[in-house]
């Protein structure tokens, strides 16, 4: 039987950052290089033009999962890599209230 961290640490995961206009403006390049540090055979990054979210940049989009972050910044991202794409639990913190509206229950 396979365990719960087990399915995780098998999972490949693909991180999108968008480095377009407003969010480079945000700091989106340090974003970037922080999840890049991380970048591994399990952890794919890829640099992404305008998700359309650009007044709640930077945005960072993480699959499978379908999970938007925003106003992410280069420190959050050690937070998001060991709690999401290493736990399998996204920073609630940081998710997209238009795509993840807060429920009060978790
Ligand atoms: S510039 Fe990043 S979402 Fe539009």
């Amino acid at each position: 039987m396979t365990s719960p961290s087990a399915t995780v640490a098998a999972r490949r995961w693909l991180v999108q950052v968008c480095c377009h206009r407003s969010c480079d403006r945000g700091g989106s390049a340090a974003v970037l290089a922080a999840f890049r540090e991380h970048q591994s055979s399990t952890i794919l990054i890829a640099e992404s033009d305008c998700m359309g979210q650009c007044s709640a940049g930077p945005t960072v989009k993480v699959m499978p999962g379908n999970t938007w972050y925003c106003r992410v910044t280069a420190d959050d991202v050690p937070r998001i890599v060991s709690q999401h794409l290493q736990g399998g639990e996204p920073v609630r913190d940081r998710l997209h209230p238009r795509f993840h509206p807060f429920d009060p229950s978790l």
